[in-house]
């Protein structure tokens, strides 16, 4: 059985004060969770306070972003051996608002994967069609393009520290969540996918988290679904209500061993 992660992508949103603030009620009543993974990514002038504050939680801290090199003259950049010293534990790599604002490829995305595995951090890495991908029936074949450049030469032993996540581009912050089986579809393809690039071990311990657009309302559909392990949450994940209601998602007792 894999265990659930729901991961918070706080985005460009909240000052040192917001996150802490927001932090310090979801560790409060996250103390007694212990079977699912929970984790938040704050802007990064917050991740090292955040980390102070979440001592003795086991909520994982995340990095948005990073920069593939350990130092340099890179003016602007994060790299994952900083935010390791700031105290995280992964790093979101490869969201869609990166790929399409910032133009970021496959390849550069998989440089930083590999640069984050080997500083010691997990990754969270996004994958997903835009919608005339999708109306295009190009979607299996983007999905695939994704997985294969973006995970190459990582190792089947690298992968226990990587999560996929799947966010169907036309999700995110639109309101319009995949429906609960085109999530499903997506995920067992994506399964699939680390089947045939792995092994079946590989494909059955590597958690799929779904985004865009995850609320209170569609999480325990999306998370009844046997291929859905999580979720990366952007907009619900800012506020503290919706944030835990999200962590406390209906368990299916089909799904539970
Ligand atoms: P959303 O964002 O939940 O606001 O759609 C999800 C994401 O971008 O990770």
């Amino acid at each position: 059985m894999r265990k659930p992660m729901i991961a918070g992508n706080w985005k460009l949103h909240k000052t040192i004060g917001e996150a802490l603030d927001l932090a310090t009620v979801i560790k409060k009543e996250t103390d007694t969770i212990e079977d699912i993974d929970i984790v938040i990514a704050p802007v990064f002038t917050s991740l090292a306070k955040v980390a102070e504050q979440l001592v003795g939680s086991n909520i994982g801290l995340s990095g948005q972003n990073c920069y593939p090199a350990a130092s340099g003259a890179f003016t602007g950049e994060v790299s994952p051996a900083l935010l390791r010293d700031a105290g995280c534990r992964y790093c979101i790599v490869g969201h869609s608002e990166r790929r399409q604002l910032f133009g970021e490829s496959d390849s550069f995305i998989n440089e930083k994967v590999q640069a984050l595995l080997a500083a010691g951090l997990g990754v969270i890495f996004c994958i997903g069609e835009t919608l005339e991908e999708r109306e295009d029936e190009r979607m299996y074949e983007v999905l695939a393009a994704q997985v294969r450049d973006g995970l190459r030469d990582i190792t089947a032993e690298q992968m226990a520290q990587v999560v996929v996540a799947y966010e169907p581009v036309w999700a995110i912050g639109t309101g319009k969540t995949a429906t609960d089986q085109q999530a499903e579809e997506a995920h067992a393809f994506v399964r699939g996918l680390l089947r045939g690039f792995y092994t079946e071990e590989v494909a059955d311990a590597t958690r799929i988290l779904y985004g865009g657009s995850v609320k209170p309302d569609n999480v325990d559909g999306l998370m009844a679904q046997m291929d859905v392990d999580g979720a990366l949450v952007g907009g619900a994940s800012l506020k503290a209500e919706d944030f835990l209601r999200i962590i406390r998602f209906r368990r299916s007792p089909s799904l539970e061993d």
